[in-house]
């Protein structure tokens, strides 16, 4: 690979230049291979965020990030889809869509990760379930996508470590809010998994990364090209995040909502989001079943019960209780208007549901139960949000992030719509 010298790069984007496919592919892997300094790497990540990277840029660079490691090639007899969503309050979605897609015929090889700040993690969801293991090698994917035909795992450690590193270089520089330096990190990961359809689902509002409608249209719009420039066929969804998804958020209460969506129950924003991607996913594999009668068969449920046996798990044990629950009641009587997802989200962290630091451990009984909705009617003094921890001291603060979350009006707020648009 022809080299460069990393301060005519950084001097080239930090002019408003485009980079060549050569000078990005040699600085992320001189980068990962510590060749590239991360003072350099953290000025050329600034110049990147003042200045943005074009489509091609975006590409290669993300190409670049795929290359510092292995890309998994799955033996599997049918066809590969996976979906990633960029992470809400109450996301539980994974949960029902795998096994929910898997028996209606195609092979779902979900690599997840844990939460940070105030958006859960699926694998600390599922580590709530007695048994369940999060780590599988690559052979046990393989395996357990042939025989079950959906897998949630934990990422293989070989997958695009120039990102990992990158990622946390960018954490503390300020550079972490940045739609192509997002979209390749995203984009380097699933597209490193090997699976041939993608579909994301990208979140809007208070509760998600991108706050703005027109934020996450930009996000949603460069994961596409990026995922179609890689041969991966990738549709997306916005969707909107200003109100916790379901009822559920935190660990175990959150497995317990996505059974019952998987048994033929659960909140209608659930079902309505799982089978909205479930009909993506499905589309993209080419296969022609209707997941709603799929869910409604008890199918999914039954697939859900093997793949969470397969990794040691007791789809049949009870899930852990919190050790304390508090109601948070409603202010005044009229319609509850808001119900702020950040807040929600932050409040269920500090019960103990998220970690404050990647090696913290977290509660998988702490989390919140929403007992009423926006659009809901409710009467001063009843209980709207169910608080629940194993370390009641912790109450207080979560009571404070709370305060403003919740907004009670005379008249009915207009409905809002749950997925906002696709993007193909
Ligand atoms: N999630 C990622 O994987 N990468 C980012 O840069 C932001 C969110």
């Amino acid at each position: 690979m022809k080299a460069f010298a990393a301060v005519d790069v950084i001097r080239a984007k930090r002019d408003g230049g485009a980079l060549s496919d050569e000078q990005i592919r040699w600085v992320v892997d001189a980068y990962t291979r510590g060749d590239v300094a991360e003072e350099q790497m953290a000025a050329l990540a600034m110049a990147v965020f003042l200045r943005g990277m074009d489509a091609r840029e975006t590409a290669t660079w993300t190409g670049a990030m795929i290359d510092s490691g292995t890309r998994l090639s799955l033996e599997v007899d049918r066809p590969t889809v996976d979906k990633h969503s960029t992470g809400g309050v109450g996301d539980k979605i994974t949960l029902p869509l795998a096994p929910l897609v898997a028996t209606c015929g195609a092979a779902v090889p979900q690599l997840s990760g844990r939460g940070l700040g105030h958006t859960g993690g699926t694998l600390d969801k599922l580590e709530s379930i007695p048994g369940w293991r999060a780590s599988l090698s690559v052979d046990e994917i393989t395996a357990q996508l042939n025989s079950v035909g959906a897998v949630i795992c934990a990422a293989t450690s070989g997958l695009a470590p120039a990102d990992r590193k990158l990622y946390a270089l960018r954490d503390v520089t300020g550079t972490v809010e940045s739609v192509p330096l997002i979209a390749s990190s995203i984009m380097s990961k699933k597209i490193a998994e090997g699976s041939a359809g993608l579909v994301l689902d990208v979140k809007a509002g208070s509760g998600a990364f991108m706050k703005s409608v027109e934020e996450a249209s930009e996000l949603a719009r460069t994961l596409v090209e990026i995922g179609t420039a890689h041969g991966v066929a990738t549709t997306a969804l916005l969707t909107d995040m200003n109100t916790p998804l379901g009822s559920a958020v935190g660990n175990a209460v959150e497995v317990a909502e996505a059974v019952e969506v998987l048994q033929g129950g659960g909140p209608a924003d659930v079902v309505e989001l799982t089978v909205a991607l479930a009909r993506e996913m499905l589309a993209l594999a080419g296969i022609s079943v209707d997941p709603v009668s799929v869910l409604a068969s008890g199918e999914a449920y039954e697939t859900w019960c093997r793949m969470i046996t397969a990794q040691g798990g007791d789809p049949a044990a009870p899930l852990p209780q919190p050790a304390h629950v508090t109601e948070f009641t409603a202010p005044a009587t009229g319609y509850l208007s808001v119900l702020d997802a950040y807040a929600v989200g932050v409040a269920a962290w500090r019960l103990g549901a998220g970690r404050a630091r990647k090696e913290d451990a977290v509660q998988h009984a702490a989390g919140i139960r929403c007992l009423a909705k926006p659009g809901d009617q409710v009467t001063e003094g009843q209980p709207l949000l169910e608080l629940h921890t194993d370390t009641p001291e912790a109450v207080p603060a979560a009571l404070e992030a709370l305060a403003t979350a919740v907004q009670i009006t005379a008249t009915a707020p207009a409905p809002k719509n749950l997925i906002l648009h696709r993007v193909s």
